[in-house]
Protein backbone atom coordinates (compact mmCIF):
# COMPACT_ATOMS: atom_id res chain seq x y z
CA UNK A 1 0.00 0.00 0.00
CA UNK A 2 2.91 2.53 0.93
CA UNK A 3 4.23 1.99 -2.50
CA UNK A 4 1.40 1.81 -3.77
CA UNK A 5 0.77 5.55 -2.87
CA UNK A 6 4.79 6.75 -3.62
CA UNK A 7 4.17 5.67 -6.99
CA UNK A 8 1.25 7.32 -7.81
CA UNK A 9 0.36 10.19 -5.31
CA UNK A 10 -0.72 13.02 -6.88
CA UNK A 11 1.94 15.97 -7.12
CA UNK A 12 0.54 20.10 -7.11
CA UNK A 13 1.99 22.34 -9.46
CA UNK A 14 4.29 23.45 -6.81
CA UNK A 15 5.62 20.15 -6.34
CA UNK A 16 4.10 19.01 -2.97
CA UNK A 17 2.30 15.73 -2.60
CA UNK A 18 -1.67 16.41 -2.93
CA UNK A 19 -3.91 15.36 0.38
CA UNK A 20 -7.25 15.30 1.23
CA UNK A 21 -9.37 16.64 4.39
CA UNK A 22 -8.13 17.39 7.44
CA UNK A 23 -6.76 13.77 8.19
CA UNK A 24 -4.72 14.60 5.09
CA UNK A 25 -5.14 11.55 3.12
CA UNK A 26 -2.78 11.19 0.30
CA UNK A 27 -4.45 11.31 -2.96
CA UNK A 28 -3.55 9.12 -5.75
CA UNK A 29 -3.64 9.26 -9.28
CA UNK A 30 -2.82 5.51 -10.64
CA UNK A 31 -2.15 5.10 -14.32
CA UNK A 32 -5.66 3.30 -16.58
CA UNK A 33 -5.76 -0.77 -16.49
CA UNK A 34 -3.56 -0.79 -13.37
CA UNK A 35 -3.85 -2.39 -10.11
CA UNK A 36 -5.35 -0.11 -7.78
CA UNK A 37 -5.37 -0.46 -3.67
CA UNK A 38 -8.28 0.33 -0.80
CA UNK A 39 -7.79 0.34 2.21
CA UNK A 40 -10.02 0.37 4.88
CA UNK A 41 -9.34 0.82 9.01
CA UNK A 42 -10.89 2.33 12.06
CA UNK A 43 -11.73 4.66 11.07
CA UNK A 44 -10.55 5.80 7.56
CA UNK A 45 -10.24 4.66 4.10
CA UNK A 46 -6.73 5.62 2.49
CA UNK A 47 -5.78 6.88 -0.09
CA UNK A 48 -8.17 8.79 -2.37
CA UNK A 49 -8.11 7.54 -5.62
CA UNK A 50 -8.33 9.84 -8.76
CA UNK A 51 -9.55 7.79 -11.61
CA UNK A 52 -10.07 7.93 -15.12
CA UNK A 53 -13.71 8.06 -16.97
CA UNK A 54 -13.39 4.83 -18.97
CA UNK A 55 -10.35 3.56 -17.98
CA UNK A 56 -10.54 -0.09 -16.19
CA UNK A 57 -8.65 -0.81 -13.14
CA UNK A 58 -8.32 -3.62 -10.73
CA UNK A 59 -9.72 -2.69 -7.35
CA UNK A 60 -7.72 -4.38 -4.32
CA UNK A 61 -9.91 -3.75 -1.56
CA UNK A 62 -8.27 -4.80 2.20
CA UNK A 63 -9.20 -4.13 5.53
CA UNK A 64 -6.34 -3.95 8.44
CA UNK A 65 -8.88 -4.91 11.78
CA UNK A 66 -11.96 -5.98 11.80
CA UNK A 67 -14.96 -6.25 9.07
CA UNK A 68 -15.98 -3.08 7.42
CA UNK A 69 -18.83 -2.29 4.16
CA UNK A 70 -18.03 -0.76 1.26
CA UNK A 71 -20.77 1.39 -0.06
CA UNK A 72 -20.27 3.59 -2.72
CA UNK A 73 -22.81 6.44 -2.64
CA UNK A 74 -24.64 7.83 -4.72
CA UNK A 75 -24.50 4.31 -6.64
CA UNK A 76 -25.63 1.08 -5.44
CA UNK A 77 -22.73 -0.54 -5.51
CA UNK A 78 -21.45 -2.83 -2.11
CA UNK A 79 -19.62 -5.25 -0.91
CA UNK A 80 -18.30 -6.95 2.82
CA UNK A 81 -14.63 -6.16 3.74
CA UNK A 82 -13.04 -9.05 5.81
CA UNK A 83 -9.71 -8.84 6.91
CA UNK A 84 -7.24 -11.34 5.42
CA UNK A 85 -9.23 -11.24 2.05
CA UNK A 86 -7.89 -9.46 -1.22
CA UNK A 87 -10.99 -8.38 -2.77
CA UNK A 88 -9.99 -8.05 -6.71
CA UNK A 89 -12.97 -6.39 -8.47
CA UNK A 90 -12.52 -4.57 -11.93
CA UNK A 91 -13.74 -1.16 -12.19
CA UNK A 92 -14.84 0.99 -14.94
CA UNK A 93 -15.67 4.71 -13.93
CA UNK A 94 -18.08 5.84 -16.45
CA UNK A 95 -19.23 8.91 -14.86
CA UNK A 96 -17.37 11.70 -13.53
CA UNK A 97 -17.62 13.62 -10.10
CA UNK A 98 -16.62 13.03 -6.38
CA UNK A 99 -18.12 9.75 -4.64
CA UNK A 100 -17.90 9.18 -1.30
CA UNK A 101 -16.99 5.65 0.17
CA UNK A 102 -19.43 4.97 3.59
CA UNK A 103 -18.47 2.21 5.68
CA UNK A 104 -21.73 -0.31 5.97
CA UNK A 105 -20.83 -2.50 8.75
CA UNK A 106 -20.96 -1.46 12.29
CA UNK A 107 -17.07 -1.71 13.15
CA UNK A 108 -16.92 0.83 16.42
CA UNK A 109 -17.36 4.21 17.72
CA UNK A 110 -15.84 5.93 14.63
CA UNK A 111 -17.99 4.35 12.04
CA UNK A 112 -20.08 6.97 11.42
CA UNK A 113 -17.10 8.56 10.57
CA UNK A 114 -15.78 6.57 8.26
CA UNK A 115 -15.93 8.65 5.02
CA UNK A 116 -14.25 7.94 1.64
CA UNK A 117 -13.42 9.35 -1.63
CA UNK A 118 -13.21 8.44 -5.10
CA UNK A 119 -12.68 10.98 -7.94
CA UNK A 120 -13.82 10.24 -11.53
CA UNK A 121 -11.98 12.56 -13.81
CA UNK A 122 -12.16 12.64 -17.70
CA UNK A 123 -9.62 11.24 -18.87
CA UNK A 124 -8.24 10.22 -22.75
CA UNK A 125 -9.36 7.42 -23.43
CA UNK A 126 -12.88 7.56 -22.09
CA UNK A 127 -15.41 5.30 -24.41
CA UNK A 128 -17.93 4.08 -22.52
CA UNK A 129 -21.69 5.87 -22.38
CA UNK A 130 -23.75 3.88 -20.12
CA UNK A 131 -25.13 6.23 -16.72
CA UNK A 132 -22.81 4.47 -14.00
CA UNK A 133 -20.09 3.14 -12.94
CA UNK A 134 -20.07 -0.82 -13.81
CA UNK A 135 -18.46 -3.75 -11.59
CA UNK A 136 -17.74 -6.78 -12.33
CA UNK A 137 -18.29 -9.06 -9.22
CA UNK A 138 -14.23 -11.31 -8.87
CA UNK A 139 -15.77 -12.61 -5.58
CA UNK A 140 -16.54 -10.69 -2.24
CA UNK A 141 -20.12 -10.47 -2.82
CA UNK A 142 -21.77 -10.23 0.64
CU1 LIG B 1 -15.93 0.66 9.07
CU2 LIG B 1 -18.11 0.92 9.92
Amino acid sequence: MNEFIADYQAVASDGTLVTDGPTRIPVVEPPPGSDIYLEAAMWYWRPVLRLQRGAEYTLHLSSLDLNHGFSLYPLNINFQVVPGYDYGLRVTPDEAGEFHIICNEFCGIGHHTMVGKVIVVDGTSAESDSESASVADAGGDR
